[in-house]
């Protein structure tokens, strides 16, 4: 029997690649524009981690973390987000004295013990950005700007960013009591997992997508109506920003992240076009978070976007893989060396150039050249080789001319750049 992949991992074959190298690429460029470098973490990292960043009481941490000890009897776990590594890395190598403000972006795998279906799988991917050392609202107005503006530039259209505030260590307190009081009255309707999470971490409750839950707590009292001074003003900051930039926004005030580190600021782009996994990227503001993990007391925000749920979205327009500008087709051993050469150096100078390497007969060879959809073919025989004149072939027409093989390799740099 043939061993498979395991359950929820994927392959990303050629053909769905090239969507993933375009959402990447465009990620890098666009990211860049805002001044962001790109941060590269282990994906794997002392368990401890992640316990207390996301949170000991999370689903993350409780359910879903890919966590074993190696044969030094470490606890490691497979990074299940990447927020928390980067901060880590902010911290060890002391990031904030080379400059105040760090922006970083980053993409790649991780992992969560989640039930695989459509949009939601064990090992996803993430491209995330993180700005540390800045308070002021502006820079949550930039980051969700980055964000729509990425979305626009790739072609997603069907996304509607969602904002909320979660508060703060001064004013969250207060709707935890008045929250768990309005929940205490209903605890009959809740599903299990609320039950326990009605003790554990009331505010998952209202984020609940389980019928019953929702219909429970559908006059739950709004975290709005209980922030702070400075949390209201923070928020009102963005929402300011945000019309003052044109960049569009509704407010959700049931929306509660699975991640125990945010404050104030807190958003999602959600889409229709995804069933129950309908967020396509989330973040939000952590101003605790890096003190609590042993740095300096400074504040931070950013999201991550599920490359997954993004190449759904891009749906059915493919970007091809490029196809070769030249195919080489060489008859006889003579032929056949004196192609090999000329390819290698043609690749070397940056043209696209296929050959076949198992000495075929021509027809087989044009037939691999027209598969790999070629431009053009130069064809090379044992008695093109003595005359020293190879024909050059148009795919797309069909026609053949006689070339000179003298200057072989300038006349094919040009002729390609001519095809472009
Ligand atoms: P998150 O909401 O857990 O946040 O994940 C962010 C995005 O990753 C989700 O909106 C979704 O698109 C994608 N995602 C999550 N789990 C899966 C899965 N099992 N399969 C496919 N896609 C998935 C975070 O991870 C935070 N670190 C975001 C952040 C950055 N907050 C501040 N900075």
């Amino acid at each position: 029997m043939s061993i498979t992949g395991i359950k929820g991992m994927n392959d990303i074959l050629p053909g769905e690649v090239e969507t993933w190298q375009f959402l990447e690429e465009q990620a890098r460029r666009i990211f860049g524009l805002y001044g962001f470098c790109e941060i590269r973490v282990p994906v794997v990292e002392k368990t401890e981690l992640f316990q207390r960043s996301i949170g000991e009481t999370t689903d993350i941490v409780e359910k879903e973390m890919y966590t074993f000890r190696d044969k030094s009897d470490n606890s490691l776990t497979l990074r299940p987000e990447g927020t928390a590594p980067v901060i880590r890395a902010f911290i060890q190598n002391k990031l904030h004295t080379r400059d105040p403000i760090a922006k970083l972006f980053y993409m790649g795998p991780m992992f969560r013990y989640e039930r695989p279906q459509k949009g939601r799988y064990r090992q996803f991917h993430q491209i995330g950005a993180e700005v540390i050392g800045v308070e002021d609202p502006k820079i949550d107005a930039q980051i969700l700007t980055m964000l729509t503006h990425y979305f626009a530039n790739v072609g997603i259209a069907d996304v509607e960013l969602q904002i909320n505030s979660l508060g703060c260590p001064e004013c969250r307190p207060g709707y935890r009591q008045a929250l768990t009081g309005f929940l205490e009255k209903r605890l009959d309707a809740l599903c299990d997992d609320c039950r326990r999470r009605y003790r554990t971490n009331p505010l998952r409750v209202v984020d609940c997508k389980v019928p019953g839950c929702k219909e429970a707590t559908g006059g739950a009292p709004s975290v709005l109506d209980h922030l702070c001074g400075s949390c209201r003003g923070h928020f009102a900051g963005v929402q300011e920003h945000l019309r003052e930039v044109g960049t569009a926004f509704t407010i959700n005030e049931r929306m509660v992240r699975g991640l125990d580190y945010y404050t104030k600021t807190t958003f999602e782009m959600v889409t229709s076009s995804l069933g129950s996994q309908n967020a396509v990227a989330a973040g939000g503001r952590y101003d605790g978070l890096i003190k609590d993990l042993g740095g300096p007391p400074l504040p931070g925000i950013g999201f991550a976007m599920g490359v997954e749920r993004l190449v759904l979205m891009k749906g059915d327009t493919r970007i091809e893989p490029s196809s070769p500008e030249l195919f080489l087709a060489a008859l006889g051993e003579e032929a056949t060396r004196y192609t090999f050469g000329l390819m290698s150096r043609l690749q070397r100078r940056g043209l696209h150039v296929e050959m076949d390497y198992e000495g075929k007969s021509l027809k087989a060879q044009l037939r691999r050249a027209d598969k790999l959809m070629a431009k053009r073919v130069l064809i090379i025989g044992e008695e093109e080789l003595a005359r020293r004149q190879g024909q050059l072939r148009t795919m797309e027409t069909s026609t053949q001319e006689s070339i000179p093989l003298d200057n072989i390799e300038d006349f094919l740099m040009k002729d390609a750049a001519l095809n472009r």
